[in-house]
């Protein structure tokens, strides 16, 4: 399983968290309990420090990244989809970072919101708590809500995928 120190920046990983044997872990990097990173998932703690919550997926091909001036902060009982890249942001408990979506320096996403399939959050964007942002450039949808625990069948999942590949996962090549 490819995680590595850099210098002195050593990933703390929870026992109970899990992390695949096809993601990378680098420096300064901090996975909670029953948090999860999926196949080909990178996380780069090299600039500064990356957070990742209590039950929180990070999925296959994603990308965290951090800078000197921004760490990145993942709150928990997230969803952060496939092929996401997010780089020197907040995110606070509850979240919805969907699949293919691009989350940049500066930005702060509120508990219970959503930053939909596909979407780009540039420099410094905010998400109001349980509100969704949509599109290129991310807008915040209007007159919606999202309701609270809106993810909660979903982080389950993951949480007993935790469980499954811990115990079930087998190279065979
Ligand atoms: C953001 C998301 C949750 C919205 O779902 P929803 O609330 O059911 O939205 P709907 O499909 O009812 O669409 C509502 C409106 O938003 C638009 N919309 C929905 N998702 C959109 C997206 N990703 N980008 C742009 N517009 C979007 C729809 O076109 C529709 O517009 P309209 O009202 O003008 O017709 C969903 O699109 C999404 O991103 N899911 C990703 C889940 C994921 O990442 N899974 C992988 C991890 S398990």
């Amino acid at each position: 399983m490819p995680i590595y120190a850099l210098g002195d920046k050593e990933p703390i990983i929870h026992p109970d968290a899990f992390v695949h044997p096809d993601a990378t872990v680098i420096g300064d990097v901090t996975l909670r309990a029953f948090a999860s990173v999926w196949p080909q998932a990178v996380l780069r703690g090299d600039s500064g420090s990356i957070q990742v919550g209590e039950r929180t997926s990070v999925q296959d091909g994603t990308i965290v990244h951090c800078t000197e001036f921004h760490p990145t902060v993942i709150g928990a009982n997230c969803v952060v989809g496939h092929n996401v890249h997010i780089e020197g942001a907040t995110v606070a408990d509850h979240c919805l970072i969907a699949s293919g979506s691009v989350l940049l320096n500066g930005s702060v996403v509120e508990e219970g919101a959503v930053l939909g399939a596909g979407a780009v959050m540039s420099f410094n964007g905010h998400i109001p708590a349980h509100r969704m942002a949509l599109g290129v450039p991310a807008r915040i949808r209007e007159n919606h809500e999202v309701p609270p625990m809106a993810w909660a069948m979903i982080v389950d999942r993951y949480v007993e995928n935790v469980k499954i590949y811990k115990s079930g996962l087998r190279r065979l090549d």
